[in-house]
């Protein structure tokens, strides 16, 4: 394959009914959509991006939103970035790039060992439950000479209501003021479309992250369409492509900037 072709992964679900069919169908269906459609953004000047736009090129679950999790990191120039959820690095990568480029610290977290998965000095993986380690957050990040503050927190876990709420009630009392916090798969189901209308097979989390955040901002998301939405102390910007992609901007009241 030249480096300008798409590829995918195509993940079928276990136990889909789909079975075995799936991966064919969703392979011929990419052929079609890489045939007539133009796939975004192509070519940038700077290597960061662009390294990020060739790996995008293969479909995956988040590569439509490899981009915005760069910028949205990079716009708040973070001191400390935390990861939640890394599997074989993807985000890690990206993150990985902000933190060169800031000299930011990075601290993914993981139940399982993915201390393989990213060759930036001085990055810190934890192996184990967020939960957990969010009660010990602080004191860990202090005796390491860490801020104790996150600047930029990203959440990519189990996708599941009962602890997407946990996570927000466990990580957000460690968050910056002006932090931006990133969510995937608010807009999870079994079918979904990238951008460029291929499609990937997922599962159904019966809507647990924008459940989550619903009860969190206490108002109701339409998540299946992209939108921007600003509630007290905090600007949400939302992409519903590629099980949906949230981006939670901490604006600072008026006596923080005094
Ligand atoms: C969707 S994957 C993360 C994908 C990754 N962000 C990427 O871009 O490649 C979800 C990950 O969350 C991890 N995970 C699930 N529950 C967890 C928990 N309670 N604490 C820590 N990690 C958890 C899983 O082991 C898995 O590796």
């Amino acid at each position: 394959m030249d480096s300008h072709s798409q590829s995918t992964v195509i993940e079928v679900p276990q136990g889909s009914p789909l079975g075995k069919l799936a991966a064919p169908v969703v392979w011929l269906q990419h052929c079609l959509v890489d045939l007539f459609k133009g796939t975004g953004q192509k070519t940038a000047v700077s290597a960061e991006v662009r390294s990020i736009l060739e790996h995008c090129r293969v479909r995956t679950d988040i590569s439509d939103h490899l981009l915005t999790l760069f910028g949205a990191a990079l716009s708040v120039s973070p001191r400390l970035i935390v990861e939640l959820g890394v599997r074989t690095g993807e985000s890690t990568e990206v993150l990985a790039k902000v933190a060169r480029l800031c000299a930011s610290r990075l601290v993914s977290v993981d139940i399982d060992d993915c201390s393989g998965v990213c060759d930036l000095p001085g990055w810190l993986f934890v192996k184990g439950d967020d939960i957990d380690f969010a009660k010990t957050f602080p004191a860990w990040a202090r005796a390491r000479g860490l801020p104790d503050r996150i600047d930029f927190l990203f959440i990519d876990t189990s996708h599941l209501y009962d602890h997407t709420v946990a996570e927000i009630l466990h990580w957000f009392p460690h968050l910056s003021p002006g932090a931006k916090v990133a969510f995937h798969d608010t807009n999870q189901r079994r079918v979904y479309f990238r951008r460029d209308g291929s499609v990937g097979l997922g599962w159904n989390n019966a809507r647990g992250v924008v459940a989550a955040l619903e009860d969190y901002f206490k108002v109701n998301f339409a998540e299946r369409s992209d939108f921007t939405e600003q509630l007290p102390g905090w600007l949400i910007q939302h992409e519903a492509c590629c099980s949906g992609f949230t981006v939670l901007t901490r604006i600072p009241s008026m006596e923080a900037r005094r």
